[in-house]
């Protein structure tokens, strides 16, 4: 795993390079470590890039005592965790309107740690604040991701602070 660190001093984005699954879920745990109720993290990404396996990672970091797995219909699953996390893939969503159905401001308003997956189905819907993390293929490297992070309002860029002081420690 590799920080970029040219972006050292810019509070706002974070840049992480990663070499294989493994590695993606032990960046993510290292988030789902630092996060709080409220928070909500939208994840970009084309199909298969790694946006549930980071998800897996940031629910580990959670203490969550179930698996994060990909469903085939289900658009909301909750895990217990030692925040409640609500994963959102919103894949197969149609409209931007049918979030309206699901009582999305309860989770992303509530008392839980939102993750969404196609989180640009429902731009409208999401909030100004949260934490943009964007997942690109490294198309001469298989197992290569390149994931950036990017703060939306000042309890997000006090995440990235500390997720980039863990990462300059360990380095
Ligand atoms: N560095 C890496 N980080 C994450 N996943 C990787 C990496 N290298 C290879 N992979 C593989 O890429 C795939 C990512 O699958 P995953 O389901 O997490 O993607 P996704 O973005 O959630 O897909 P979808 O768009 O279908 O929701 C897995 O098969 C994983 O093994
Ligand atoms: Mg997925």
């Amino acid at each position: 795993m590799k920080s970029i660190l040219s972006e050292k001093y810019n509070n706002n984005i974070y840049t992480v390079i990663t070499n294989n699954p493994e590695e993606t879920i032990e960046l993510g745990k290292k988030l789902g470590n630092i996060l709080n109720k409220g928070d909500l993290i939208a994840v970009n990404g084309e199909l298969g890039t790694g946006k549930t396996c980071l998800i897996k990672g940031i629910a580990i970091g959670l203490e969550s005592r179930e698996e994060v797995t990909s469903p085939s219909f289900s658009i909301i699953k909750e895990y217990s965790a030692k925040i409640p996390i609500f994963h959102f893939d919103l894949y197969r969503l149609n409209r931007s309107e049918e979030i309206e159905g699901l009582g999305y401001e309860e989770y992303f308003y509530g008392e839980g740690v939102t993750l969404i997956e196609w989180p640009d189905k429902i731009k409208n819907y999401l909030p100004e604040k949260l934490l943009l993390i964007n997942i690109f293929m490294d198309y001469d490297n298989l197992f290569s991701r390149k994931i950036t992070f990017e703060a939306k309002g000042e309890r997000y860029k006090k995440i990235l602070e500390v997720l980039k002081s863990i990462e300059y420690i360990r380095n």
